[in-house]
């Protein structure tokens, strides 16, 4: 992959580089993006109708077992080359926020420092009314049920049409609009609020650089386009910026 010169310089010179990332980073961990067709088991289901309040309230036996799924899914898979090159990245740069729409945690388990975690993480249990974590539950009933209030317990992700924590989302815009570069890998740049954090930086006169095999909205404002796998794109990016 050839890296246009003046991104390298763009990256070497940088004080605060911001990324955010969506599932596409994860593919290359085994885990099926949001947006494409599930096989086996799930082949049936849309994700986009299972990850909703209205799909839990309706039938929460399926979306817990999906979860159950992907939570197992989750544990087995390993950090890619993608979210191991973000781990580098973040000790050549002074400063650094990496931001991600992932709920399977592996930014952290590859060993990112501090992840702004915008839709929760699936290794976390919540109570569905009172939204209090829950370390442990009984797994006779499924979904399994709050011993404080009895209410069905959930996954501690955000679904669609839900309110992001607000903490991490201001902290992730505050990043966006003082970075001096934005890196979007692997996300299809529709799912709002997250989507308008690389305008957010453009506004803000940050370079703007998309990594996708895929067109998406973002491509025709980002300043860069790589057009690529995660992996093999950051690699190029880190490699021909901060040569050994
Ligand atoms: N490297 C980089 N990008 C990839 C790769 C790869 N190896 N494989 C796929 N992609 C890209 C796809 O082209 C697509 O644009 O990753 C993107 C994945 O898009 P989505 O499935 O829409 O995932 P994401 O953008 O993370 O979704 C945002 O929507 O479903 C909700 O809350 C959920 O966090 C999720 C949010």
């Amino acid at each position: 992959m050839n890296i246009p010169d003046d991104l390298a310089e763009a990256l070497r010179n940088a004080r605060h580089v911001a990324v955010l990332t969506g599932s596409g980073i994860s593919a290359e961990s085994g885990i099926p993006t949001f947006r494409e067709a599930q096989t086996g088991l799930w082949e049936r289901y849309d994700p986009q109708q299972l990850a909703t309040p209205e799909a839990f309230d309706r039938d929460p036996e399926l979306v817990w077992n999906w979860y159950t799924w992907r939570r197992e899914l989750v544990e087995r898979a390993e950090p890619s080359a993608g979210h191991l090159a973000l781990v580098e990245l973040e000790t050549l740069v002074p400063d650094f926020t990496l931001i991600t729409q992932n709920v399977d945690g592996l930014h952290g388990r590859a060993g990112s420092s501090r992840v702004l975690e915008l839709h929760g993480n699936i290794t976390r249990t919540k109570c569905s009314v009172e939204g209090v974590l829950v370390e442990k539950y009984e797994e006779d009933v499924t979904p399994p049920v709050c011993a404080n209030c009895g209410a069905p317990l959930r996954p501690d992700v955000v679904w669609f049409g839900e309110v992001l924590p607000a903490g991490v989302m201001k902290d992730a815009a505050s990043a966006a609009r003082s970075c001096d570069l934005f890196l979007s890998v692997g996300t299809s740049s529709l799912v709002y609020p997250a989507a308008g954090l690389p305008y957010e930086a453009l506004m803000h006169g940050a370079t703007v650089v998309e990594v996708n095999p895929d067109e998406t909205p973002l491509s025709a404002e980002a300043h860069y386009s790589l057009r690529g796998k995660a992996g093999d794109c950051l690699l190029a990016l880190i490699t021909t910026a901060f040569p050994s």
